[in-house]
């Protein structure tokens, strides 16, 4: 009996958490949904669309976002990309390394 009560806690615990992503397969879905057209291949920015990485927004914030954009951004529904398919976007996204900072590149300190 105990041992199903913990296998129970345990199973509660596994779904509480939070997806944890799939970066390779993130970035795949980033270059299909054509994600990387307005925001970058690295989701650095472009003039069509906002910086996400490194350091991407909460995975609840970034799904509410992709589903009711408040600009210029087209929604997906789930339909179209699923949430899983986001945490692995946010997962890639998360796996990009900051820039060095500028102090760190001689020709921009001359
Ligand atoms: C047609 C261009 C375009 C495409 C394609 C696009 N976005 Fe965006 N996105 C934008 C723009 C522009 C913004 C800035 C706010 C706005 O105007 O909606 C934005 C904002 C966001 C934000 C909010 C950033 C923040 O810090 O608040 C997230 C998250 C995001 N996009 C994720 C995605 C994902 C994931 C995809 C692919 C499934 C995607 N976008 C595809 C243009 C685009």
């Amino acid at each position: 009996m105990l041992r199903l009560i913990c296998l129970a806690a345990a199973c509660c615990c596994l779904l509480a958490q939070a997806p944890a992503g799939n970066p390779a397969n993130g970035k795949t879905l980033f270059t299909k949904y054509g994600c990387f057209q307005c925001h970058g291949t690295q989701g650095q920015g472009t003039t069509a669309g906002a910086r996400l990485a490194p350091k991407p927004i909460a995975l609840a914030a970034l799904i509410a976002y992709v589903r009711g954009p408040k600009g210029q951004m087209p929604p997906y529904t789930g339909k179209v990309v699923s949430d899983a398919e986001l945490a692995d976007i946010r997962a890639y996204l998360a796996s990009i390394p900051e820039p060095p900072p500028a102090k760190s590149i001689p020709l921009l300190n001359q």
